[in-house]
């Protein structure tokens, strides 16, 4: 049997000041899957995310990413093979101009000048954001901003792809593009999103986090099919499962 990239046993997480974030979390991510996790706000999914590339270590339980423990010991490898795309945008752009920020990641990494041209050209063609390249970051709007810190991560080409709120503030097209990239890239990915159809569309497996435990996991078609569960979970059925409120017909897609 082909072992898990990412084995997750048993894990607690407390914030310093008390908060009680996660509380004895287990799942199994295969290579190449996309693994959705959705919950409630407050539910524990940024925090799972953290300590997934070592940014917070749980209180309890272990973390292995390519059974390799996540720990002080092994954290420049586990963020070589793992990229996180944060909530909020602004935490990841820093550069003067968009170009720089994307170069920054495979610069880093120690690659030459033509290395680097070819990772950040890749990225900026996946992600759209060729037009955006000799803009300061901060000028951007938010969804510009979202779709750059994608090709940041993009152009350190990692195995692991960690996507929180991604679609946020996306305009229909751009959602609709960053689903088209999601589903052509061949990385893991683990994507947290409250856009429970912008994750039917993504993932294959999904779990849910409640208060920071799993209340559910399983094949994306069930979880998100089950009104019952859902709204046991503060979430409702992706919108194609809800119907037309005026004919009550369905239009599923993907
Ligand atoms: N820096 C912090 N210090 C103390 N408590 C925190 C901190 N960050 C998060 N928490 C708490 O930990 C719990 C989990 O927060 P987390 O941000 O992981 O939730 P989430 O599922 O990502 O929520 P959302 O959907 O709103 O983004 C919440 O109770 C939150 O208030
Ligand atoms: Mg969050």
């Amino acid at each position: 049997m082909i072992p898990p990239i990412i084995n997750v046993k048993d894990i607690g997480y407390i914030y310093p000041d008390g908060n009680e974030a996660l509380n004895k979390v287990s799942f199994n991510v295969s290579r190449n899957e996309a693994f959705g996790i959705i919950g409630p706000n407050g539910a524990g999914k940024s925090t799972l995310l953290q300590l997934l590339i070592g940014i917070l270590i749980p209180r309890s339980g272990e973390i292995k990413i390519e059974g390799m423990p996540v720990d002080k010991k092994n954290l420049a490898l586990i963020r070589k093979k793992t990229g996180l795309l944060f909530h909020n945008p602004d935490d990841q752009l820093f550069c003067p101009t968009v170009r720089d920020d994307i170069a920054f990641g495979p610069r880093n990494m120690g690659l030459n000048n033509d290395e680097i041209e070819i990772c950040v050209s890749q990225a900026m063609e996946a992600s759209g954001t060729g037009h955006l390249s000799h803009r300061p970051p901060y000028t951007l709007s938010g969804g510009e901003k979202k779709a750059v810190a994608l090709a940041c991560i993009l152009s350190m080409q990692p195995e692991i792809l960690l996507m929180d709120e991604t679609s946020a503030n996306l305009d229909p097209g751009s959602r609709r593009q960053l689903i088209t990239v999601i589903n052509t890239l061949s990385q893991t990915k683990i994507i947290v999103s409250h856009d429970l159809d912008f994750i039917w569309e993504t993932c294959s497996r999904v779990m849910i986090l409640n208060k920071g435990s799993i209340t559910a996991a399983g094949e994306t078609g069930l979880i998100l099919s089950d009104r019952f569960l859902l709204e046991h979970n503060n979430l409702e059925l992706p919108l194609r499962l809800q119907g037309c409120p005026v004919c009550g017909s369905y239009t599923v897609r993907g």
